[in-house]
């Protein structure tokens, strides 16, 4: 049956990682709890999730990772509190933070194996559907959101799809990076994809950015993997696999992304949303003025 017959709706959040790169912040809290001006990147990933029609989200944890599903409950006493203190703005804010019809699923990670390992996890829950990945510290700013993009590429060419932008090639031992055949505009066929080459090795300048909508059968590639780059198991290696087999696509999204990751990044992603934020933008702005910043 072709892929682009079932409605994507279900994302996996693989969210078990260490966060080495942000201690001492993550040695305690999960790093897709960083804030960036007053939600945390995971929320901003789920938001994007949602802008596209995704109604389950599976979130792959760890250990230290009880604040992302707290984030994500019903948060009875503060609500009670709001609601004594007919605060509606903040009780709004809390309660939007899941619709209704949204449902949040978790399942464990038992070892840190690499990426791979941890969307296998998510198997048993998106079964053999199309789904989509989000890494929440890529945090994307895009119109319409980035996820919603690829859906579209999705039903379009009906294969699986993998956000990538251009880089400085002297970057490429950070990412996957993908060789293809363009076939349309941004739009590449792929004919390889390697995780964390060295410039010299790298198949082109085009790297994945942490958004991907997979066929299921993704599955049966991870399971079969020897680990890769890092001693880990890569989910570049099952799609390097999976594209032997079935059509995959490489999309060039329209957007910006900021790698949350690293501190530059997420600094760079504070100051750009804290410029908009309606709260915040008109003396946050003038402060930067004010230090010759803007
Ligand atoms: C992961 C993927 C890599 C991708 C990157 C995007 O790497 O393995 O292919 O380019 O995310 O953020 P990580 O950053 O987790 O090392």
């Amino acid at each position: 049956m072709p892929l682009n017959t079932k409605v994507v709706t279900k994302a996996v959040f693989p969210v078990a990682g260490l966060g080495t790169r942000f201690l001492p912040a993550t040695k305690a809290s999960p790093k897709e709890m960083l804030n960036v001006v007053d939600k945390p990147l995971i929320q901003y990933a789920v938001e994007e999730a949602i802008a596209a029609g995704i109604t389950e989200m599976i979130f792959v944890t760890g250990r230290s990772k009880r604040a992302i599903e707290d984030h994500f409950d019903k948060a009875y006493e503060l609500e009670a509190e709001l609601e004594a203190k007919n605060k509606q703005a903040l009780l709004e804010i809390v309660r939007s933070v899941k619709p209704s019809h949204v449902d949040c699923v978790y399942v464990r990670q038992p070892e840190a194996l690499g990426l791979g390992h941890a969307v296998l996890c998510a198997e048993k829950l998106v079964r053999d559907e199309p789904f989509a990945i989000i890494l929440a510290d890529d945090l994307l700013d895009g119109q319409p959101p980035v996820l919603k993009q690829m859906l579209s590429v999705f039903d379009a060419q009906n294969g699986s799809v993998i956000a990538v932008e251009k880089i400085d090639p002297a970057k490429s031992s950070s990412y996957g990076v993908v060789a293809g055949t363009e076939v349309a505009e941004g739009i590449y066929r792929l004919n390889g994809i390697v995780e964390k080459p060295q410039p010299q090795d790298a198949p082109s300048n085009l790297a994945v950015v942490g958004r991907y909508v997979l066929s299921s059968d993704i599955f049966n590639h991870i399971r079969n993997l020897k680990p890769g780059a890092g001693g880990e198991i890569q989910l570049t290696d099952a799609i390097a696999s999976l594209l032997k087999v079935e059509p995959v696509f490489a999309y060039e999204y329209d957007g910006v992304r900021y790698d949350c990751g690293s501190k530059l990044g997420y600094l760079k992603a504070s100051v750009e949303f804290a410029l908009r934020h309606p709260e915040v933008k008109d003396d946050f702005a003038a402060y930067l003025k004010g230090r010759s910043l803007l």
